[in-house]
């Protein structure tokens, strides 16, 4: 699958990449952890009177768990692979964002494994709005 051919023009490798939002996590922070990726939802778990135990506005957990039923059999949330697929590039897009960028050119584990010094730090546990 190539998620790039008909993408609509003008949104930023960050607002898909970064942005919790367009995970279907929700609106919240995102870090991570030596063990990977944490979410925490900037909304409380809906009221009790819903029985949901997660925020209205996420769809799917950082492990891949959807959270919702869709009335539609082709509408499904992101898997556990495709989160971090996205949230690895997001690591990296600040600086390369350009489909011509030779790291995203050649973007596979020779290049995760061997980074730039400023891939290194951010491959390095730490937080994102
Ligand atoms: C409209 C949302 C969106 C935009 C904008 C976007 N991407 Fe993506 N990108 C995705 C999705 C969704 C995937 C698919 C992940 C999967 O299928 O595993 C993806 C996958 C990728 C992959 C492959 C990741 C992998 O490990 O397979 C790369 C590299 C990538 N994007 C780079 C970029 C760059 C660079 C930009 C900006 C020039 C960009 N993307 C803009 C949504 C987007
Ligand atoms: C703060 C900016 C910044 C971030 C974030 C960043 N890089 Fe870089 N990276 C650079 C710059 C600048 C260069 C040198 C560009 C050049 O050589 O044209 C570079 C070069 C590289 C190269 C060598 C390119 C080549 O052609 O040999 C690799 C590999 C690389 N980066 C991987 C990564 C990865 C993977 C990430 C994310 C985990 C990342 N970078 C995040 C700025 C960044």
């Amino acid at each position: 699958m190539d998620p790039h051919t008909t993408q609509k023009e003008g949104r930023s490798c960050k607002e898909c990449h970064t942005d919790p939002r367009a995970l279907g996590l929700g609106r919240g922070t995102l870090w991570r952890e030596d063990a990977g990726w944490r979410f925490q939802s900037a909304f409380s778990p809906a009221p009790d009177l819903l029985e949901l135990d997660h925020a209205l506005d996420s769809f799917v957990d950082v492990n891949g768990t959807s959270l919702v039923n869709f009335s539609r059999p082709w509408l499904r949330t992101f898997n556990r692979k495709e989160i971090e697929a996205v949230l690895r590039v997001g690591l990296c897009v600040d600086c390369h964002h350009r489909y011509d960028d030779p790291v995203i050119r050649r973007w596979g584990p020779p290049v995760w494994k061997n980074p730039c010094p400023k891939g290194r730090a951010a491959m390095t546990p730490h937080s994102t709005p």
